[in-house]
């Protein structure tokens, strides 16, 4: 009896009460029971994100006739009112798009750019030592911001509402205020001792005598919703040029940062085509270079590709030590090859080829850890040449959006424009600000990632989409920094290979190795048995103290689309009609 009273209650605790509103579909939909955890159910069309606010206002816009590319844009402007750690007009980011009728997926690629004023030296003091604090939490460690761009480019293409339309919801939101729910009253209190250094951010956030919003209060940004009714009037170049881009520039200028009106007016978001992968007969689609994501996550599945996964059994520990060796294996490349591709010619033909993982295979002892330093990055290239935030978005046409976007760390740089409700991103700290060293994520990296005016940082957004017999069947992305390629990667495998619905592969442990340091780090979850075995096999095994990433997932299957918001953190929806 006990048992069955846990399932019920476990079964009971992932189904929010939205899943009422879904029972309403005029059919009833056919749930996965296999696995523990219940995802969402829609016909029609979904949006699974960090805040609900925001993901209901995605659908709102499906409802009313949107395609999916005007959910994500409608999504992406709310979530900069209603979830400022990171959704984001001050950052960047990656957006993967499937359109159905043309059967085809690109990627806008809206990552930051480096000012032109910016060197590779930016960071480094007269000693020659990364000075962190300017890195992390300076004017000069923001990018020109991206995800304006991004957002607008996206619709004008491939949307087919107006801009004014999709960003009506967000405004109103900014100017009017909501309610402050338990999820942003705990991020804002989490990083309040930062926020409040800075004035302009502690207006942003805070009431007069510095205490906080409460759990229930109406907190209003009008200076955002000034700065996106901008936008909304004028396109890209209300944000780009005129009165916001004079107000961040003037910020700048007056405080070393280094972003001027030519960096702004001159920034482009960029359509990409994905990199493509298989693994069995699932088709891999992730974003190109400048994010490491898509290279990676292909190389990894190569390697892992030839192993049965399956009869390993899930999260044993003989599985997790090819994870774990797959993951060290491909983090060790990015350090050396993976690099904003118009300034560096990144081999990623080579590195997703599946001849190079049979030979990276052969280096796998399947019972002992390879130790790091035997570990190298590839030799044989011919030519050789913390927060983040995601949403997954389908609507009723077989249209797909996936969209990775960030000011880097949560609340980027800690520091607000002023007159603009705007935070700004601490991009620049994905360069290597000192080649061969590590950087905030402890990810190594090489000079390929040096920084060079107008180039884009490095980045591991991984907006993912699985495809089965041609079509979206799963819809993925993650936060997390280095830790959202292995995130992303672990939730595909769960679904591709241990057939679990994707509530439950959202929901299992996952593991991270990233080469250096040389540690597998486990959420709490994986038994101690297992990790007993791992450390014989010579792994050191760290429980992690943080969430292993955190994604939103959309599954297309039988007509249905079932969705999942990672429990781990709060505040994450499913809407769904
Ligand atoms: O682009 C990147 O890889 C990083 N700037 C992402 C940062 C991130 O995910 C922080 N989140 N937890």
């Amino acid at each position: 009896m006990r048992p069955l009273l846990s399932l019920c209650l476990a079964v009971f605790l992932a189904a929010p009460t939205l899943f009422a509103d879904f029972a309403q579909a005029d059919q009833t939909p056919i749930i996965d029971y296999r696995t523990r955890f219940l995802p969402q159910v829609a016909q029609h069309g979904m949006v699974a994100g960090p805040e609900k606010l925001a993901a209901e206002i995605g659908v709102d816009i499906l409802r009313r006739g949107g395609n999916a590319v005007d959910a994500a844009v409608a999504t992406g402007f709310a979530l900069a009112v209603t979830y400022p750690r990171a959704g984001n007009i001050g950052g960047g980011g990656f957006m993967l798009v499937h359109l159905a009728e043309e059967n085809r997926q690109l990627v806008i690629d809206y990552r930051e750019t480096a000012p032109a004023a910016a060197g590779s030296a930016l960071f480094l003091d007269e000693k020659g030592e990364v000075d962190r604090r300017k890195e992390f939490f300076s004017r000069a460690s923001a990018g020109v911001p991206g995800s304006v761009a991004g957002l607008t480019l996206a619709l004008e293409k491939y949307g087919t509402m107006s801009l004014k339309e999709v960003m009506q919801p967000a405004i109103a939101l900014a100017r009017d205020g909501f309610e402050v729910s338990y999820a942003l009253n705990y991020e804002i209190g989490s990083r309040a001792e930062r926020l409040l250094q800075d004035p302009v951010a502690r207006k942003l956030f805070f009431h007069e005598d510095g205490s906080r919003y409460g759990i229930g209060e109406t907190w209003r940004q009008p200076e955002l919703a000034w700065t996106l009714q901008h936008i909304a009037d004028k396109g890209r170049d209300g944000f780009y040029k005129g009165e916001v881009a004079r107000r961040i520039a003037a910020d700048m200028a007056a405080n070393d940062g280094l972003i001027t009106e030519a960096d702004l007016a001159g920034y482009r978001a960029l359509e990409r085509k994905p990199v493509r992968g298989t693994y069995g007969d699932f088709e891999i689609v992730a974003p190109p270079p400048p994010s490491s994501g898509g290279v990676h996550i292909i190389q990894m599945l190569n390697i892992l590709e030839g192993y049965d996964l399956a009869a390993l059994g899930h999260n044993s520990a003989a599985y997790l030590h090819l994870l774990a060796e797959s993951m060290k294996r491909a983090y060790a490349d990015r350090s050396e090859y993976l690099a904003d591709p118009d300034f560096y010619p990144v081999p990623v033909a080579k590195l997703i080829d599946k001849q190079y993982a049979a030979k990276l295979r052969k280096t796998i002892d399947p019972k002992r850890a390879t130790p790091p330093e035997e570990i190298a990055p590839g030799r044989h290239m011919p030519g050789e040449s913390t927060d983040t935030t995601h949403y997954t978005v389908a609507d009723r046409h077989g249209n797909v959006v996936t969209n990775t976007y960030t000011l880097n760390f949560s609340f980027g740089s800690h520091i607000a424009v002023p007159g603009t409700g705007m935070l700004l991103n601490n991009e620049m700290a994905d360069f290597a600000a000192r080649p061969g060293h590590t950087n905030a994520f402890g990810l190594r990296e090489g000079a390929a990632n040096k920084i060079e005016p107008g180039k884009r940082p490095l980045s591991s957004m991984t907006p993912t989409l699985v495809m089965r017999d041609g079509k979206p069947w799963l819809a993925t992305g993650s936060p997390g920094g280095s830790i959202i390629i292995t995130a992303v990667m672990q939730t595909a495998l769960n679904a591709m290979t241990f057939d679990m619905n994707i509530a439950s592969a959202a929901a299992a442990a996952r593991i991270h190795n990233q080469w250096l340091p040389d540690r597998v780090a486990v959420e709490s979850g994986i038994s101690p048995d297992t990790i007993k075995l791992l450390q014989d096999m010579g792994h050191t095994v760290e429980t992690s103290p943080r969430t292993l990433g955190r994604t939103q997932s959309i599954m297309l299957s039988d007509g249905w689309l079932y969705g999942a918001t990672d429990t781990r953190r709060p505040g994450g929806w499913v809407a769904g009609y």
